[in-house]
């Protein structure tokens, strides 16, 4: 069936609508970020959040539905984020789409930003084959999956404490460089040399795929601590370094997934996907194993509802998807793996 599904996102701080027909083709796709609101506190404020995400809602929907060239009476269907993220905030984007559901009598579905996330690689003309293996790297979440169709997925493996993207963040405060981090420090790292100052990988076991950030995260709190006099100088091979110590882990863990789970593809999604060294280095470890690499556009890696939008698609057309319905409510966190 012909299908222009409204896609809605608001789990943290950006306010994303987009119209995708058929779950594949994007007719638009509009971010509002609030970067700037957030900045000066140095992370998201959840209830700043929340009332920007209302101030933005209405605007942001009617500018997605008219850069698709349709009235929102073509809307066929709303596929909105139901969680995880903050609540106060997902509630927003969900209260939304159910209002509007309702009052068009349109079907409509809740999407985990999880899956919706992994989704991602399906929104380029080229995607993977199933299975494949995927890692989630946000500011949120560090996770590998095996991921038999777009609703079937097992967690092989995930961060014990901060996620990668977080770990970004955290640098970058410590270094007196803002929030968010992870463009800043990929920026920074350029101008440094990985290797001139040394930071652990946390492998743990190598064989599972768990993830540890808090250890690197703290040696260069240490190493900022103990070099008062000149860590401003280093900062880029500082950032150089840990840089190339989050992606040595992230990238070893998921081409031996692939390996273990005898996958020929994989794909790196998330906002730590943006990151072009990440993007790089996994690129060349795939083709010296032999696999294929997906990554969405840098655009699509961070919080955007196409692929809301897109997974809503598969979610609106399988027959064991619970409709949404009013009582329906959002969720802060995942049900386990
Ligand atoms: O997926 P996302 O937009 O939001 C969550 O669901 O968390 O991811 C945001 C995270 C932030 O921690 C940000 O610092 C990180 O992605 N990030 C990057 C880069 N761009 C964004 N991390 C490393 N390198 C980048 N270039
Ligand atoms: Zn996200």
């Amino acid at each position: 069936m012909n299908m222009k599904i409204l896609g809605i996102e608001t789990s943290c701080d950006e306010t994303a609508a987009a119209v995708v027909e058929n779950g594949s083709r994007i007719l638009s796709s509009m971010v509002a970020s609030q970067v700037a609101v957030h900045h000066p506190y140095g992370g998201v404020v959840p209830e700043l959040a929340s009332r920007k995400h209302i101030e933005a809602i209405v605007a942001v929907i009617e500018e997605a539905v008219e850069e698709a060239g349709m009235k929102m009476d073509q809307v066929d269907a709303v596929a909105v984020t139901r969680g995880p993220g903050l609540v106060g905030a997902l509630l927003v984007g969900f209260s939304f789409a159910k209002a509007f559901a309702y009052a068009r009598a349109i079907p409509w579905t809740g999407v985990d930003h999880l899956k919706a996330h992994i989704y991602s690689v399906f929104l380029d003309d080229v995607t993977p084959d199933f299975p494949y293996a995927a890692l989630l790297a946000s500011g949120g979440h560090t996770s590998i999956y095996h991921v038999k169709n777009h609703l079937e997925m097992t967690c092989l493996g995930q961060t014990l404490d901060d996620a990668a993207g977080e770990a970004f963040d955290k640098v970058a405060k410590m270094l007196g460089l803002g929030y968010p981090g992870g463009n800043v420090i990929s920026e920074l790292a350029e101008k440094g040399t990985p290797g001139k100052i040394q930071f652990p990988r946390a492998y743990m076991d190598k064989t599972a795929f768990d993830f540890s950030f808090s250890g690197i995260k703290t040696a260069v709190n240490r190493f900022i601590q103990t070099h008062p006099e000149d860590y401003r100088e280093l900062a880029p091979d500082i950032a150089a370094e840990f840089q190339a110590a989050v992606i040595e882990v992230l990238v070893y863990k998921l081409i031996h997934a692939a390996e273990k789970t005898g996958c020929r593809d994989i794909a790196i999604v998330g906002g730590v996907a943006a990151n072009p060294r990440l993007r790089e280095t996994l690129k060349k470890a795939a083709e010296d194993s032999g696999l294929r690499l997906f990554a969405p556009s840098i655009d699509l890696c961070g919080d955007n509802a196409a692929m809301v939008a897109g997974f809503g698609y598969h979610l609106l057309n399988s027959e064991g998807n619970e409709p949404g319905n009013l009582t329906m409510d959002v969720y802060s966190r995942s049900a386990g793996r």
